[in-house]
């Protein structure tokens, strides 16, 4: 299965999926593409690695760059891992079932627009939650309300600070980031045999 991986960030789950592919981890799957909306550090990872990459410019006709660069890559998957502009419904509806999005919080909670990063970690402190974790779920129309594929908890202790979360959470996305996209690539192995 082919992989499209789209970043904005430092790219710690970007590198996961590599080393994944790497350690035969994650079998039968290569990442095809790696597309950036911003500078970021992970571009550097996936250009390190030698994978096709792209930096694009953020603004209203993103999805639509985004499709064009698609075409004809044979992509099974897009991963979005850490990916903080929001696609249009039409990239969305057309890719439906095999795009994911990765969230650092137990959605439904902490999630929707403007929830991202450590603005996550800062309102789950704020709400005093005793317990938080990670999502993977399927990316519809609406922001971060898709299909759940895989959710993992942590718990947060007295005192714990948005830097700590951000250390716990990093924990869980490497796992249940890899794990969604095992069980996607099986799913697409068996509806193949
Ligand atoms: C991850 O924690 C991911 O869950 C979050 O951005 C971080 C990216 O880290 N995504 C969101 O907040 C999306 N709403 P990374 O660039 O090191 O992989």
């Amino acid at each position: 299965m082919n992989l499209a991986v789209f970043v904005s960030g430092g790219g710690t789950n970007l590198q996961r999926i590599i080393d994944a592919v790497d350690s035969g981890e994650l079998q039968n799957t290569e990442i095809k593409i790696v597309i950036a909306d911003r500078d970021c550090f992970a571009l550097e990872r996936s250009l390190d690695k030698g994978i096709t990459t792209f930096l694009l410019e953020r603004g209203k006709n993103l999805s639509q760059v985004i499709d064009e660069l698609l075409e004809n890559q044979d992509i099974g998957l897009i991963v979005l891992a850490g990916f903080l502009s929001i696609l249009n419904s039409e990239f969305c509806e057309k890719w439906s079932g095999k795009i994911i999005n990765i969230h650092p919080s137990l959605l439904p909670k902490f999630g929707g627009m403007g929830m991202y990063g450590a603005r996550v970690h800062e309102a789950v402190l704020e709400a005093g939650e005793s317990v938080s974790g990670a999502t993977v779920h399927f990316v519809t129309s609406g922001v971060d309300d898709g299909e759940i594929i895989v959710q993992r908890t942590f718990s947060v202790e007295k005192g714990d600070t948005v830097a700590d979360l951000q250390q716990k959470v990093m924990k869980v996305e490497q796992k249940i980031l890899i794990e969604a996209i095992d069980k996607i690539a099986k799913k697409i192995e068996n509806s193949n045999t």
